[in-house]
């Protein structure tokens, strides 16, 4: 296996933000199966109802999954992200979208009062976070301005299996994987639908699964659900001639949040 490499100048948040920021249209060049066909259907049974309600898609990339849920019924949905470059290719991939964009740089959500959506929906977003912090972050701003008994699902890589790899990318570690060495960064190697790779130095950051549920029950959510995502369905298999070796783990890891009512 060829040794990772992390560039110096990505050792920090702003490095591997900028170098997000330069290669996002690569990103969406590549085959994206596991997040089409397990992915967002996981993140869907976790939010439930979505008609007539105000959704937020936290980190919504270019907004793909945002204008799902705009078509599915939603009365208004906010997509952001921390990436300007990414929220420029969401306000242009759709001119006729009613979608709400905005940046949060800042990994606050500063533009939006207490209390003002009913649910909010995050995937593949707290890979990215380079420190614990980051993440804690986050989830209280989305925990603040979520209203009482909102949902919040967030799905992630699972980590228990994240040097497995999936149908449409794998993960490179510096040596030998540690399930423990958290805020590590390992290398995520997307493949295009002809399975070659597309390696342009994208790094994600290594949590326990007890850190990704801490962070949400420390923030103040009750879990309600939990889903170890896999390519358990036959037709789904079929149709994306999944081969067997990933048939035999779960990719992703999805959990359903409630944020509690407050007793008077
Ligand atoms: C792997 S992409 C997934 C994008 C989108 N959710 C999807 O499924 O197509 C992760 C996105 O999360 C964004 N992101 C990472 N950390 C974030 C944060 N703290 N706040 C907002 N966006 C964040 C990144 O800029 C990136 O666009």
């Amino acid at each position: 296996m060829k040794k990772f490499e992390q560039p110096a100048e990505q050792s920090g948040d702003e490095g591997r933000g900028a170098k997000w920021n330069e290669t996002v249209e690569s990103y969406f060049e590549a085959a994206d199966i596991t997040n089409e066909a397990i992915n967002f259907p996981a993140i869907v049974r976790g939010m439930g109802e979505v008609e007539g309600r105000t959704i937020l898609d936290y980190g919504c990339g270019n907004g793909r999954f945002a204008r799902k849920i705009e078509q599915m019924g939603a009365a208004k949905v906010i997509g952001v992200d921390k990436a300007p470059s990414m929220i420029d290719l969401a306000r242009a991939a759709d001119p006729d979208s009613r979608v709400e964009y905005q940046a949060n740089p800042d990994n606050t959500l500063s533009f939006l009062p207490d209390g003002s959506i009913d649910k909010a929906m995050a995937n593949l977003v707290f890979m990215m976070s380079p420190t614990k912090g980051e993440m804690q972050q986050a989830f209280k701003e989305i925990h603040r301005v979520l209203k009482e008994d909102g949902t919040f699902v967030y799905l992630i890589t699972h980590p228990a299996f994240i040097e497995r790899g999936a149908p449409d990318y794998r993960n490179e570690f510096d040596g030998p994987f540690n399930y423990f060495a958290e805020e590590k960064p390992y290398k995520f190697i997307l493949k295009d639908s002809k399975g070659k790779e597309i390696d342009e130095d994208f790094y994600d950051y290594h949590y326990t699964l007890a850190t990704y549920l801490n962070t949400a029950i420390q923030s103040g959510f009750s879990i309600t659900g939990v889903e170890e995502v896999a390519y358990d369905d036959p037709a789904v298999v079929k149709k994306y001639k999944i081969p067997p070796e990933f048939q035999k783990f779960p990719q992703s890891f999805m959990v359903a949040l409630k944020k509690p009512k407050v007793e008077s």
